[in-house]
């Protein structure tokens, strides 16, 4: 692992790379940030672009392309069959882990969506370390229930252990005793993504392999935040850190049956897929993407997009590339932490995740604290978080609200976008709104959508707390945006 130290001992995460594409952003005076946040119904979703400073919403779509990724578009081979650009990307992914089939996807829910309808039915169980949005409302449309082994400290905002992500593997060996018969399939997902980022161990993934392989159930990895783990994997584990990042990439895909993936994050790309091995499933799959996707050589992925995969893919196996992300997040998180700004600890993957629990604990779970914060900040710096807590559960089937486990408003690092300054200004902003967090108040539904409502709820202040926050922001910084 090549390190570069600052002679005067600071430490601080230098980037490996050169920009040269730019994209000119727009501060908006705090007014204007007032005014564009009550048109979106205090919904972060239903922002314009162009009225956002610093987009911090997901790394999902918008990690910066390199100039290899760009130069493999222009080649790119466009046919509605047999595609050489697909051939390519196939080549790349069995190249990596090792897998006999790749079927492509227009991005990741597709891949929940088909796997949930080929495998779970009504009364099926799918145990895994942790649920992700789309994914649970896949399996629970198919009439499947989501059960949660995540281990205790995976829980925990603040703590020192390593690998938060981890599955509980004593209750997963319990629950499979019991209840094999009801399993459609065990999910393991990397860089567990609703608990702040956090990675599993390699013992705990071979665990949770043997224990499945035992009961000849399917082990599932989802692994679209898979180059996060990876680091973490190559920094903290043992067992690991004299592996190539190839090589462990492949010693995890070898634990596992099947493997998908949001290109939209792996990759640095837009698209998706499932890799797996030969079995009965396969052909059935297949069926499924051409009904749903599109044909087996492009999945409802432009060829363009499957050319930038298939080299976004080696990039994530550079060590000075998957390690940017992390690095950036560590930074953030330390400096937050010597402010006494409430984060998640370890600092995991995919970005700095404030702990709205202990940031608002003046605003109950029923009015969306995580929601209300991530509204608070845009109003506080035209940065746009996301929200990732109670709003963005469902209720039960009575219709009572379901309370997050963890609430928390994530404040994504898409790969090699932002600087080092934004970081600053961001830490600066959170900092601000952290000694005037008194102000921040509750939010409630006007509109609420029965399916994954966070993304196009609408939402109203209980007060005008809103407009008090923008009043002390240009009376605290008169003159500036
Ligand atoms: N699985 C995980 C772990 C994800 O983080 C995501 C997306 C998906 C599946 C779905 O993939 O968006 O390509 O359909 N996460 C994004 C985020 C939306 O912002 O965290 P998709």
């Amino acid at each position: 692992m090549e390190t570069i130290s600052f002679f005067d001992g600071r430490k601080i995460p230098l980037e490996r790379h050169k920009v040269r594409i730019v994209q000119q952003l727009t501060l908006l005076p705090v007014e204007e940030r007032l005014e564009r946040i009550k048109e979106a119904s205090s919904n972060l979703y239903l922002l314009h672009n162009k009225d956002i400073f610093l987009d911090m919403l997901t790394d999902s779509g918008v990690n910066a392309m390199s100039d290899r990724q760009q130069a493999a578009m222009m080649q790119a081979d466009d046919a509605y069959a047999g595609s050489e650009s697909f051939f390519r990307l196939e080549k790349t992914l069995h190249g990596i882990f090792g897998m006999d089939h790749f079927l492509p996807v227009h991005q990741g829910r597709g891949c929940e969506k088909i796997l949930a309808d080929l495998l779970v039915k009504p009364g099926d169980i799918v145990p895994m370390n942790y649920h992700f949005t789309t994914t649970k409302a896949h399996i629970e449309r198919c009439g499947g229930e989501v059960i949660e082994l995540i281990c205790p400290e995976g829980l925990v905002y603040q703590s020192d252990h390593p690998f938060k992500g981890n599955i509980d593997t004593q209750a997963l060996a319990r629950l499979l005793d019991k209840e094999h018969d009801r399993v459609a399939f065990v999910r393991i997902e990397a860089g567990t993504n609703l608990i702040g980022g956090q990675p599993f161990s390699f013992a705990n993934l071979r665990e949770t392999a043997a224990i499945c392989h035992k009961h000849g159930i399917n082990l599932v990895m989802d692994a679209s935040l898979l180059q996060d783990n990876l680091y973490f994997l190559k920094t903290k584990d043992e067992e690991c850190k004299d592996l190539s990042l190839r090589e462990i990439m492949r010693a995890v895909a070898d634990l596992c049956d099947i493997i998908y993936f949001s290109a939209r994050k792996l990759g640095f790309a837009r698209g998706g897929g499932i890799c797996m091995r030969e079995s009965e499933l396969v052909d059935r799959l297949k069926e499924l993407v051409v009904l749903n996707e599109g044909f087996l050589t492009y999945g409802g992925m432009s060829v363009r997009e499957i050319e930038a995969i298939a080299v976004g893919l080696e990039e994530t196996l550079d060590f000075s590339v998957v390690s940017q992300g992390p690095e950036f997040i560590a930074y953030m998180v330390a400096k937050l932490e010597e402010r006494g700004v409430p984060v998640v600890t370890p600092a995991g993957g995919l970005g700095c995740h404030l702990d709205a629990s202990r940031f608002v604990p003046h605003i109950p779970s029923e009015q969306y604290p995580a929601a209300a914060l991530a509204a608070a900040l845009f109003i506080a710096g035209g940065i746009r978080g996301m929200e990732r807590g109670t709003l963005s559960e469902s209720r039960d089937a009575d219709g009572n609200e379901k309370i997050a486990e963890m609430e928390l408003l994530r404040l994504a690092i898409p790969r090699r976008v932002f600087t080092m300054s934004q970081i600053d200004y961001a830490i600066d902003r959170v900092t601000w709104l952290y000694e005037n967090r008194n102000l921040i108040g509750g939010l409630r539904f006007e509109h609420e959508p029965k399916i994954l409502r966070f993304f196009l709820g609408k939402l109203a202040p209980l007060s005008d707390w809103q407009e008090k926050i923008a009043a002390k922001f240009a009376s605290d910084l008169p003159g500036s945006l």
